[in-house]
């Protein structure tokens, strides 16, 4: 019922074919269903609904929940940890910082792992339990390798990581050595962890898992018919991402693209994506108007290092999501994502750097004019607050630096006071308190 197909030369690939790439022209792969679906949208939709009131692990999964779109049988073990079903929060702080109306926090942060690589990981390991794998392997600058130490762990897989020394949070390298995976640093970025852990793929039999490996995709695209669903199937004007190896932006076209396809939803989101200053690729050839050459970054750099990428793999699945639906593709400071990172706290919600673009990115395109101010938007929150509290507590005590040695200004910034164990010292330090 599905096949991998090239999204290049459209050549097709049996499910079981263990490929990353096609093995004609070398393009990314992507999952399709060959059939109809044989199902009315009606029953669809009420049945995932039904599913929430279960207590079997495949029913309760946010991710498996949708199992009629994803390349699966009901004979195939699965790898969960409970992933998806993440809240949509209503966010006015962020919303009014940003001169709209209302925006809403899709907070993929709250899976298992702390981050929405999770509901990519579900499927890609369960992929790899189906193909009888041993040992699976990922590139990462941290939530990958969280997410799939745990999802291997679940599945008694041996498990190996490729992380860019010295640019790992603690709290994602603490999350991966729990879990047992065997942690390898690189000397070197991510973008070269990346290329050597694809070329060892090619000779060995470990499993690849990063968002090349179309079954990661497949289960990342769940977070658009979940999103529909929280939002009675009525999608939003404008869903911002943001932007590092571009499987999310991928993920969440692919899965708009089939709820409307499949006439669960009438129009698509306005899919954009924002990247840091200087590790931004992809708005370089947006604003390129996607002609000439892809060029890579050789320099990535930026605080929010989960996605401090400059060769992203996905570019030209992102590319297609974008286009499709007349999305746009920009940069934000580092001084812009500090503070957008610090509003989201004040709407109680809070998220990693990376996330933050997403805030940020709504401003500027409010201010630029391409959202408008009573038009519905949505910001994927990617990860968790926790998963980097060295760079939090930097700005708030006003001491974060960038790379290029710039100091970040504490705009928001909520410093520790010292007091003296008296009431009358506390109720003093209280006065200021607004
Ligand atoms: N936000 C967070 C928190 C991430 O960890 C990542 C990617 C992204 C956004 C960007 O998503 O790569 O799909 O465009 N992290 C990867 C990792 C690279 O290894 O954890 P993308």
């Amino acid at each position: 019922m599905f096949v991998q197909r090239c999204i290049n030369c459209e050549s097709e690939f049996g499910l079981d074919e263990r490929m990353y790439v096609c093995s004609r022209c070398g393009d990314l792969l992507d999952i399709e269903r060959s059939e109809p679906l044989g199902q009315s949208v009606e029953d669809l939709r009420s049945l995932w609904l039904e599913r929430l009131k279960s207590r079997e692990a495949r029913d309760r999964s946010g991710v498996w929940r949708f199992r009629e779109l994803l390349p699966f049988g009901p004979e195939d073990a699965i790898v969960s940890l409970g992933e998806g079903n993440t809240p949509l929060y209503d966010a006015p702080r962020s919303a009014d910082y940003c001169g709209i109306t209302s925006l809403k926090l899709k907070h993929q942060g709250n899976n298992p792992t702390g981050s929405f690589k999770d509901t990519g990981m579900t499927v890609a390991v369960t992929q790899a339990l189906k193909l009888g794998m041993r040992l699976v392997a990922c590139a990462s600058t941290g939530n990958t390798a969280a997410s799939l130490a745990a999802y291997a762990a679940r599945a008694r897989m041996l498990c190996a990581i490729l992380v860019p020394e010295g640019q790992v949070s603690d709290a994602k390298l603490a999350q991966a050595l729990d879990y047992g995976a065997k942690v390898l640093e690189i000397e070197g970025n991510f973008d070269v962890c990346m290329r050597v852990i694809q070329e060892l793929a090619e000779q060995s039999s470990l499993y690849l898992v990063n968002s090349i490996n179309p079954f990661r995709i497949e289960g990342q695209k769940t977070v658009a018919f979940e999103l529909a669903e929280q939002l009675e199937w009525q999608v939003p004007d404008h869903l911002v991402v943001p932007g590092g190896n571009l499987g999310n932006s991928s993920a969440l076209g692919k899965g708009f693209r089939e709820l409307f396809s499949h006439g669960f939803t009438r129009k698509q989101p306005r899919i954009s994506v924002i990247q840091a200053e200087d590790a931004a690729p992809f708005a370089r050839f947006f604003s390129g108007n996607g002609e000439g050459e892809f060029i890579n970054e050789s320099h990535p750099r930026t605080l929010a290092t989960a996605i401090k990428i400059g060769a992203p793999v996905s570019w030209r699945k992102a590319w297609r999501a974008v286009r499709e639906t007349g999305g746009q593709v920009i940069t934000v400071s580092e001084q812009e994502i500090a503070d957008a990172k610090a509003m989201i706290g004040r709407d109680g919600v809070g998220c990693e750097p990376a996330s933050a673009t997403t805030v940020a990115g709504i401003r500027k395109l409010v201010s630029d004019g391409a959202i408008g101010k009573d038009e519905s938007v949505v910001a994927v929150l990617t990860g968790h607050v926790l998963k980097d509290t060295d760079y939090v507590i930097k700005y708030h005590n006003q001491t974060l630096v960038t790379e290029h040695g710039e100091r970040i200004r504490g705009t928001f910034a909520n410093s520790i006071m010292r007091v003296a164990a008296r009431p009358c010292a506390i109720e003093n330090a209280l006065k200021g308190l607004s």
